[in-house]
């Protein structure tokens, strides 16, 4: 099999933690060069990889890169897309594609111009236990869904110079950082949009500028309603990061399997047949979820050879593409707009 030739342009973060072990398990992709502007020999070194560099301009000349991953803080992506764009490297960049909609418009704009494959890291939707409740949302076995919520919640303490916590450069947080995930998972779970939004944001623990709390209210264009809870000042261990599906006829909740992992764990109850009106509403006996095994995927590896795949094939991703990116930081805008303005949003 023909491998992608990549290279990753921000090495030190999640690419060090996650993205650069996935991807060197990924079946399609020789991971051939890294840069970033700090501890590169040793990120280099640790991962056996031959090149590494300190500028972007010396990666994006090296004629064996095909593509690369992009995981620079936020405020960097619209300058590397466009860099790497410019060269012919086809991208698989780090979410949000951009901190606003106007710099992820022109990201989108010179990704077409310049014909590359464009793919967000949006990998939750790749983790096993998310896949399981996609296919059993599509068989019917919960029938229709009605509501849908979604938690991902840790502890983020004041960092000196954090990326993040200024909304400048990460484009605000635990809205744009966190609950963008869980949009994104939410819409391909239920296979339907996004149409209404309303969100409350706050700061209410931590002393830095970004937003440390937020709540998302849903309305997906089948009529399905959700909530999306994330927040920046929930201990970790204090968060089961739960994921609920609630159908007309029966329901799935997952535990764990929102996050970086592939593990997690899923249950869930199947009714035959519509339910009886119960006026006795006995919900304090023992009720008899069934756990529900699922494949243990690293999303990580599975979105790079999504990714690599559609470089192989030279076709736009079905799935994280540009036009996901674009929708998903629409929704992102209304739901920061629509706490200023106190209104619901249509998207
Ligand atoms: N999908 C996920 O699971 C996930 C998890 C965490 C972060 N992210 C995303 O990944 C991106 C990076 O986040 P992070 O947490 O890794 O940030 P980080 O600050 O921990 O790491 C960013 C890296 O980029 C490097 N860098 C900074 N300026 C650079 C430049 N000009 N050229 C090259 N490298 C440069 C830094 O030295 C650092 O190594 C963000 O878009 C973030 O939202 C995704």
């Amino acid at each position: 099999m023909r491998k992608v030739n990549m290279g990753v342009l921000g090495a030190g973060g999640i690419a060090y933690r996650r993205t650069i072990p996935g991807m060197m398990q990924a079946k399609n992709i020789q991971l051939s060069a890294v840069m970033d502007i700090a501890n590169i020999e040793k990120i280099a070194g640790e991962f056996k990889i031959a090149r590494y560099y300190t500028r972007e301009k010396d990666l994006l000349e090296d004629p064996e890169v095909e593509a690369v991953y992009i995981a620079t803080p936020v405020n960097l992506h619209l300058e590397h897309i466009r860099a790497a764009a410019e060269k012919g490297k086809h991208i698989l960049c780090e979410k949000p594609i951009t901190g606003n909609p106007a710099e992820a418009a022109e990201a989108a704009r010179i990704c077409r111009h310049n014909g590359i494959i464009f793919q967000e890291g949006y990998m939750m939707k790749f983790h096993g236990a998310h896949r399981k409740i996609k296919n059993l949302v599509e068989s019917g076995k919960i029938g229709r869904i009605v509501y849908m919520r979604a938690q991902l919640s840790c502890w983020y303490p004041p960092i000196a110079g954090a990326w993040r916590q200024d909304p400048g450069k990460g484009g605000g947080g635990a809205l744009i950082d966190m609950a963008t995930h869980l949009y994104d998972l939410l819409e391909y779970i239920c296979g339907s949009g996004i149409s209404k939004v309303a969100a409350l944001t706050g700061r209410q623990v931590q002393d830095y500028k970004s937003e440390d709390s937020s709540t998302t209210l849903l309305e997906f264009s089948s009529g399905t309603q959700a909530t999306v809870d994330a927040f920046f000042c929930i201990p970790d261990e204090a968060s089961k990061t739960r994921l609920e599906i609630y159908g007309s006829m029966g329901s799935l909740l997952a535990e764990g399997t929102i996050g970086q992992g592939s593990g997690g764990k899923l249950e869930g109850i199947f009714k035959k047949d519509a339910a009886g009106y119960d006026a006795i509403q006995s919900k304090d006996e023992a009720l008899s979820f069934s756990d529900i095994g699922f494949d243990q995927v690293n999303p990580y590896t599975a979105e790079c050879e999504y990714f690599a795949n559609s470089v192989l094939e030279k076709k736009e991703p079905g799935i994280n593409g540009l036009d996901n990116s674009l929708h998903i930081m629409e929704v992102t805008e209304k739901a920061y707009s629509s706490y200023k303005t106190g209104r619901i949003l249509t998207v």
